[in-house]
């Protein structure tokens, strides 16, 4: 039997993220554990990380595990994913040995696997953890691949937390494109609409023009998510009719889908954007809204440094929160 992953939060049930996010509350309160004991976890790299790295890392010291961390390509053997490749390029081994392999070393496999950005078509399926899945025999966690669910709950528990209740419902969310000088992994933005909607609130996904809406998969499984939680979702390319009145505003840059492989065509209309930058006078238009941001955040490109700086960003507490929650699926998965 296929043990449970972690790969997208739309896998698990409500009352499932709810127990989660009650245990990383309780880890929040008190760090130490003993869940892992004489457990481990790989945590492998293909793209760069400084938070999830160290939290994870970090998260399976505190409950008695041990992590360890790879980068194949750079400090472990090219990995080859095509099925049936004749493996005479880079690639020293095939997924096929190295998820079993390890399967019987540790009992967690993570992943960070970003896009090519060179065909969408080709990124959204999402082969190298669909590949983990596949053949590793222990459970397999999404550290950032085109979605970011550990970035969700440690959002949403941010959110939590600042409202004091867990209850959403009601609260305008914004989703705000903000400009980057490069296009970037539509994962975060992805993840933020599936949570939002989860969590039954009124969804505002903000952007430059119709090319920025996001892959239709999360659009759809958005649009499902408010119908049956009581939310909704509205995309828009208004700016102040978006702020206004919003409860939290959640900022992210992306690379508009239809121009993977030409970003060159895209650079104008991106850059013809700049001013979709999270600052006072937006966030003047809100009720008091709550500002995060996945992070790591270019300071006065995508959000001000007062708006940064002000009581209303919860970006440093959404970032603590990635320890409690990954140590929550860590327990959960390896129980
Ligand atoms: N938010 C996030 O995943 O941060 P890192 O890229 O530093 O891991």
């Amino acid at each position: 039997m296929s043990p449970r992953h972690f790969l997208t939060t739309q896998d698990w049930s409500r009352a499932e993220l709810d127990a989660l996010l009650a245990q990383a509350a309780a880890f929040k309160r008190a760090r130490l554990g003993r869940q892992l004991e004489g457990r481990s976890i790989a945590l492998l790299f293909f793209n760069s990380s400084m938070r999830t790295r160290t939290s994870f890392e970090l998260g399976a010291h505190q409950l008695g595990g041990k992590a360890i961390v790879l980068s194949p390509g750079k400090d472990a053997w090219p990995i080859e994913f095509d099925t049936g490749a004749v493996m005479d390029g880079e690639a020293e081994e095939h997924v096929t040995e190295v998820a079993r392999v390890l399967s019987r070393y540790v009992d967690l496999i993570g992943v960070r696997a970003f896009p090519k950005f060179r065909d969408w078509s080709v990124d959204r399926e999402d082969k190298v953890i669909r590949a983990f899945a596949k053949y590793a025999t222990v459970p397999v966690i999404n550290m950032e691949t085109i979605t970011h669910p550990c970035q969700e709950l440690a959002h949403v528990m941010a959110l939590q937390e600042h409202f004091g209740t867990t209850d959403l419902r009601g609260k305008k969310y914004v989703l705000t494109w903000t400009w980057h000088p490069r296009p970037l992994n539509t994962a975060v933005a992805n993840s933020a609409l599936l949570i939002a909607t989860r969590y039954g609130m009124d969804v505002t996904l903000l952007c430059p023009t119709p090319e920025y809406a996001l892959d239709e998969r999360y659009m759809a499984f958005a649009r499902e998510n408010a119908a049956e939680n009581g939310g909704s979702l509205t995309v828009s390319h208004d700016i102040e009719s978006a702020y206004r009145g919003a409860h939290a505003v959640y900022a992210k840059s992306w690379g508009a889908l239809p121009y993977f492989g030409r970003w060159e065509q895209e650079k104008p209309i991106r850059d013809a954007h700049r001013h979709f930058i999270v600052d006072e006078a937006k966030m003047a238009l809100t009720d008091g809204a709550a500002f995060s941001h996945c992070l790591p955040l270019r300071r006065n490109v995508k959000a001000t440094d007062a708006v940064m700086d002000s009581p209303a960003c919860i970006a440093i507490d959404e970032a603590e929160n990635r320890l409690h929650v990954q140590k929550a699926i860590m327990a959960a998965l390896a129980g």
